[in-house]
This record gives structure tokens, C-alpha cells and sequence, in this order.
């Protein structure tokens, strides 16, 4: 089948939090680098992404924080939006699952679903919880996983196994709500009955070995396993009410139709260019590729959910082609994690890390490290490494030096190459080396061994970049053109232009018009990883379009003048690291003290009066500090309150000795229900503050204050 077209879509991500590196690296990055790829190409692409707004997940912040979900959703779609902008996301659309035509769509597949047989309604067995007056959907309960046993397992899904499961069989459960064991009531909900599809989808995942293994292994581990009904309504007041006469209260199950969202924000798309049909070609058609990037979380939803709801609809609708889920990206060796303040948001990356050239830089780190096949780690002193040694030394210092000295010696003009079939000779060798034939002799000679082990080298280098990007195999797409830098470096090292330009200053000429041709081919190759550099270069070079296909051949015209020797990429200091590594070990360490009251990537809140007014906040005297043994972090300190001695445990230690805080008055919370830290009870909390460079710097009041004063 030959393709006209390609659609690619990354997961939507929830809006109840901010996209973190690790996102990044999973389903945004190669999806963004696949669509660059393909445009290079020249192949129509439409990538489309954007928020996906319901779901439990969104309610229960919305409840923890005392405001509305519009409200959330509106926050984390304004901010991711703009970070994913930021970090260069080509995306052709990004819409939002909360607009009145998603729901539209959503509720069309479940009508549609529905007559034709493939829904059953029953009542069931479901977690409620007295309290609340509610059922609780799904992460609404935590408990043991019934399949491996971890606790904080979600009420449909376990983060540990991977296993996917009805509610009821979670072990131990506790509502989210009221921290209570819940009852369980029967409610009435509408199945989709998987088992419908099992020859569908057994067929169509068979027909693929072209998946990633470790995509059909998974798929074909829950066919195996044979497909149950699925409950695909929820007892909840936010999503996209179920389109029933007697289904009041009840919502379409959030990845029931976050998948169709896929298609709706197409659809939006097609309405904002003015050609409301054209959403069809890109869905219906089946001269269009579908590719669906997503992280490995979601695979089920996307390898079977999505085809299944697709093929049910029997309108014509495309099937995923490819599912190119990655596994995930850890950090600095330990799991991204909310609750322990584990991460690096990639806003809080950008906003750290603010020009062009940064962007780019994390953009090559992640690719190159990107968990294809098996989970990888991101680790602040290997992006130093590859920072400094791989994008200064090879790919910034071809380019400043070419350039450099192309200034100096040349005043910035493109100098004509020595032999008037040079270009020509150029262009016969890239052929061939891409037709795999022998080059013609007479053409290797005008170029000269090394002009002719440069051009081989751009020839070949891309067509096996071309080959990865076609197998999805981003990392090695990222060395190979990595490689291509380093051949570029190697010629003029070889060709010492430095020398030429003291006994044969045409010659001299010759290699310096290699050298801008080369940086043009690799502002192509590095496109789809580095779009500032490429974009930077191609206006430094006079470039109107990249094109993949002639980027390895001459096409910077002589005379063309360029008018700067950029440093693409400055050093990255080892102070940097190390303070990055510091805030993360600082605000997990912070984190720690008090976890379960905080968590992490909530926005600004909104609390009442009342609700200060119920934290007791007091001076209070420091008499005695020690460390405790075998922690790095903490300090025990006896207090004195003013009304009463007490003990707490505080994750000081890295930033204050025990000699340093004897006799100073502090202030802290002093209702805090008491909590054990390493065995050892803790009867209050400190205020300390969290600096820009990540210390902790203790709160001390202004002027002479004794211990026991309210603090207001
Ligand atoms: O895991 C997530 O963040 C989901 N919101 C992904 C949804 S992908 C698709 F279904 F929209
Ligand atoms: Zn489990």
C-alpha cells in the first residue's frame, strides 16, 4: 500500500498537572521529530494533538483544591500549551477535550456503538462512599493490587504491573474522599462488550510484525487473556454526559473518549481552515497512515480500545498503522513521581534554561536518550556531557570555525570552488552513493579523496538517518546524524584550509564552499532534533526552504554572504549541573518532610480565612538540635513553645548544623497532628523557605521576639 498522507497524533495529556520530561520524551518528542521528518520529505502530514480534560483525575484536583475543574483545565491547557510551543512542538492543531464538538463526536461513537449491540447495560457492584454521598470512580479509591499486591494501587489500573482490573477486586480499599474504607452499592452502567472485537483485534495486531516487540508482546498478552466487558460510564458530574434519557449524573468513561478526541480536534481543525469535510480525507481514507505516539501507559487504550471503538462505527474509518509507545524516562535513576516531588517540569526547564539554543539542547538529550525500547534515565551531568562534547565540540564547533574563518580569510562570502566541474562532480557522487552504484571516476577525482570521503559521508549518513526515522528508531536517527558532524569535522581537519590559505588559496576556496555546503545539509539533518539551530542556520545561509532530498547536494550558491560564525551551543557549566541536581534533591527532600499534605503540581490554591486561620503558627525557641543517625537530611530539635517543650524533626540537616540554630527562635506550625520521620516522633513543623537555588533558608522573625507569640 502506498501512503498519500500521515496523521500523527501524541497522547493528549491530562490538564490536571504539567507536563514533566519525561512526557516529553515518551510520546511528544518522536512524534514532533517524526512529523518534521516527513515534512522535510515533503509528505503532507497533519500532527495532531491537545488537552485531554475529564477524568477523575481532573475532579478529585478540582475537590483537593477547592475550585472548579473548568478552572483546572483552563490553567494546565493555557501552560502546557504554551511550554509544549516553547520546546518546539510543530503541532498542526491542539484542541481540547472539554469543547462542545468533542462531546458532540464522543457521544456519536457511544450512540453508535450502542445500536449496533456492542453496549449492555447492567448493575453492578461499585465502591461508594457514605460521606461524600458518592460512587467512586476509579482513582477515586486506592488499595492493594489484586494482581501483585502494591498498595496505592488505582481503582482501575496498578502502577507497578500494569494490571488492569474492575474496582471491587482492589484489596483494602480507602476512598480518596474521606480516607474512609467505602461501601459497596450497586449502580447501573453501560458495558462495551470487548469480546465482540477479540477476532478483529487479534487480526489486526497479528498483521503487524512490523510493531515494536514490545508493543505486540503487551498486546497480545491481553488478547491472550481474553477480552472482558468494560464499563465505559462513570458516576461522575464532569465529562461528557452519557446521551441516555435514564442516565442522570452519569459520564462516558474518560478513555472512551479521550481517543475519539484524536478525530474531533481534527475536525476542529478542518472547520478553522474553511474546509469543514477535509477532516474526512485525513480519518476515512485509506491512503492515509495513522501513526499514534503515545507512552506505554496508554497502550492498551490505543493498540485495542481506539481500533476496537473504529472498527465498530463501520464507516469507513483508518486504523492506527503503527503505535509507537515508549517506554519511560526516569530521573537521575529514581521514577518521575507527583508525590514526592520528583520531576523537572518542562516549563520550569524553560524558564531556567530560556534561549533558543537551550530548547534544542534538551531536545537532543532526550532523543538520544529516549526510552524506545527499554526504561532509560535522565541524568543532569550526562546532559552536561552531551551539551558540551557532542552539540560545542562537533556540531557548534564545524559551524564556528567553518565560518570563522570563511570571515576572516574570505569576508564572509561563499568563494566559487576551484574546478568548474566541482559541483557538478559533487552531485553525480551523492547520486550515486544514494543509488548505491560505483561513482564515476573522473568525479572522484575533481573532489579529491577527502572532498569525496565528505560528500560520501552526507550521502550515506542521511539516507541512514532516513532509515531510522522510517523504523522509528529516534536515538539511533540522532547518532547517525551526530556522525555526519563528526565527518564534517574530520574533513576540514584534513583538509587544513589554515595552511591552504598560505600556498594555495583557491584550493583554500574549494574547501571552504564544502564546508558551508555541509552545514547546510546538516541544518536539514538536525532539523527535526535542533529546530532553532536549523532555522538559525538556514537564515545565516540564505535557505528558503530545507528540503531532505537536496540537502546533501551543493546548493548554496558562490557569492552568497554569510554574515556571522555563530556558537551554537555555549558550555554548560558544572556549577549549572550541580545546582539543578541541588533543587531536585532539595524539593523532594522538603517534600518528604511533610508528603502526605502536599502535592506536587498543584497550582496556586485559593484557601479561605477560615482555613489560615486554623494553622497555628507560633515562635518558638530552639534548645537543643542533633542529627539523626543514618539520615542525611534531618535534625531533631527540642522547641521551646512558649506553653510547652516539644520535639520535631526537621530535613535541615544539609543546610544548618546543630551548633548554628541553638538559641534562635523560628517559627512553626504548631497543630500539626505529630508524625514519625525515621522512627522518630515529630510534633510540629518548621518554616523554612525554599530558595531560587534550592536551599532551605529558616523563617526567624524580625526583631526580639520570645517563644509562644502567635504568628499572624
Ligand atoms: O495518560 C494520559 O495523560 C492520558 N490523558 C492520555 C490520553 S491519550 C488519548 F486517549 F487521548
Ligand atoms: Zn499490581
Amino acid at each position: 500500500m502506498s501512503f498519500q498522507r500521515t496523521l500523527i497524533t501524541s497522547a493528549l495529556p491530562y490538564t490536571n498537572g504539567y507536563i514533566h520530561l519525561g512526557h516529553c520524551a515518551g510520546a511528544y518528542l518522536p512524534a514532533d521529530m517524526y512529523a518534521r521528518y516527513m515534512r522535510l520529505m515533503g509528505e503532507e502530514v497533519l500532527y495532531i494533538c491537545g488537552s485531554d480534560e475529564h477524568g477523575a483525575a481532573i475532579s478529585i484536583a478540582a475537590e483537593q483544591e477547592g475550585v472548579s475543574p473548568r478552572e483546572i483545565i483552563d490553567k494546565y491547557h493555557a501552560d502546557n500549551l504554551d511550554a509544549f510551543r516553547r520546546f518546539g512542538m510543530s503541532f498542526d492543531w491542539y484542541s481540547r477535550t472539554s469543547l462542545p464538538l468533542h462531546k458532540e463526536t464522543a457521544r456519536e461513537f457511544f450512540l453508535a456503538m450502542k445500536e449496533a449491540g456492542h453496549l449492555t447495560e447492567r448493575a453492578e457492584d461499585q465502591f461508594y462512599d457514605p460521606s461524600a454521598d458518592m460512587f467512586l470512580p476509579d482513582r477515586y479509591v486506592e488499595g492493594e493490587c489484586p494482581k501483585c499486591g502494591s498498595d496505592k494501587a488505582r481503582g482501575d489500573q496498578c502502577d507497578s504491573c500494569g494490571a488492569y482490573y474492575d474496582q471491587t477486586e482492589l484489596k483494602n480499599p480507602v476512598s480518596l474522599i474521606s480516607g474512609k474504607t467505602p461501601e459497596v452499592r450497586k449502580t447501573s452502567h453501560w458495558y462495551l462488550q470487548l469480546g465482540h472485537f477479540q477476532t478483529f483485534l487479534e487480526e489486526f495486531v497479528g498483521q503487524h510484525t512490523e510493531w515494536k516487540d514490545t508493543v505486540i508482546q503487551q498486546s497480545m498478552g491481553w488478547l491472550k487473556q481474553g477480552l472482558e466487558d468494560r464499563c465505559i460510564t462513570r458516576d461522575l458530574n464532569w465529562g461528557v454526559e452519557v446521551p441516555l434519557d435514564d442516565a442522570e449524573g452519569k459520564v462516558i468513561y474518560v478513555w472512551f473518549e479521550a481517543v475519539l478526541g484524536y478525530i474531533s480536534a481534527t475536525k476542529e481543525w478542518a472547520a478553522h481552515n474553511n474546509t469543514p469535510e477535509a477532516w474526512e480525507t485525513w480519518w476515512k481514507d485509506s491512503t492515509t497512515r495513522y501513526l499514534a505516539f503515545i507512552g506505554k501507559d496508554n497502550l492498551v487504550f490505543h493498540a485495542l480500545l481506539f481500533p476496537a471503538i473504529l472498527h465498530a462505527r463501520n464507516d469507513g474509518y483508518i486504523l492506527p498503522d503503527n503505535v509507537p509507545a515508549n517506554e519511560f524516562m526516569n530521573l537521575e535513576g529514581e521514577k518521575f513521581s507527583k508525590s514526592r516531588r520528583w520531576g523537572i517540569d518542562l516549563r520550569d526547564y524553560l524558564s531556567e534554561f530560556t534561549e533558543p539554543q537551550h530548547v534544542d539542547a534538551l531536545r537532543y538529550v532526550l532523543a538520544k536518550n529516549m526510552p524506545e525500547n527499554k526504561d532509560s534515565d535522565f541524568i543532569w551531568k550526562d546532559f552536561q556531557a552531551r551539551v558540551n562534547n557532542e552539540l560545542g565540540n562537533q556540531l557548534g564547533n564545524f559551524v564556528r570555525r567553518s565560518l570563522h574563518f570563511l570571515q576572516k580569510q574570505f569576508d564572509g562570502i561563499v568563494p566559487e570552488p576551484e574546478a568548474d566541474e566541482y559541483v557538478q562532480s559533487w552531485q553525480r557522487i551523492a547520486e550515486a552513493v544514494r543509488n548505491g552504484t560505483e561513482p564515476q571516476p573522473s568525479a572522484v577525482e575533481v573532489l579529491g579523496p577527502q572532498g569525496f570521503e565528505l560528500v560520501s559521508a552526507l550521502a550515506s549518513g542521511m539516507q541512514r538517518v532516513s532509515q531510522h526515522y522510517n523504523q522509528f528508531r529516534f536515538r539511533d536517527a540522532v547518532l547517525e546524524s551526530m556522525n555526519i558532524a563528526q565527518a564534517a569535522n574530520k574533513f576540514f581537519n584534513d583538509s587544513e584550509p589554515w595552511k591552504l590559505v598560505k600556498d594555495n588559496k583557491e584550493q583554500c576556496a574549494t574547501v571552504l564552499f564544502a564546508c558551508v555546503q555541509t552545514i547546510k545539509c546538516l541544518a536539514v539533518v538536525f532539523e527535526p532534533i535542533l529546530p532553532n539551530s536549523a532555522q538559525q542556520l538556514r537564515e545565516l545561509l540564505h535557505v528558503d526552504t530545507l528540503r531532505w532530498s537536496d540537502a546533501p547536494m551543493p546548493t548554496v550558491a558562490p557569492g552568497t554572504a554569510i554574515t556571522d560564525a555563530p556558537i551554537l551551543f555555549t558550555k554548560v557549566e558544572d556549577s549549572t549541573i550541580d545546582a539543578q541536581v541541588e533543587k531536585l534533591k532539595a524539593r523532594s527532600a522538603a517534600m518528604n518532610l511533610h508528603e502526605h499534605e502536599v502535592e506536587y503540581d498543584i497550582p496556586e490554591n485559593v484557601v479561605t480565612f477560615d482555613q489560615v486561620m486554623d494553622v497555628r503558627l507560633k515562635t518558638a525557641t530552639i534548645l537543643e538540635a542533633e542529627k539523626v543517625k543514618k539520615s542525611k537530611k534531618l535534625l531533631k530539635l527540642q522547641i521551646d513553645l512558649g506553653y510547652e517543650q516539644r520535639q520535631i524533626v526537621a530535613g535541615i540537616a544539609q543546610y544548618y548544623t546543630p551548633e548554628d540554630i541553638v538559641g534562635k527562635t523560628i517559627v512553626v506550625v504548631a497543630n500539626l497532628k505529630p508524625a514519625k520521620l525515621m522512627g522518630i516522633e515529630s510534633q510540629g513543623m518548621l518554616l523554612a523557605v525554599n530558595t531560587t537555588g534550592g536551599e532551605l533558608r529558616l523563617v526567624i522573625p524580625d526583631g526580639e521576639v520570645g517563644a509562644g507569640m502567635d504568628v499572624r
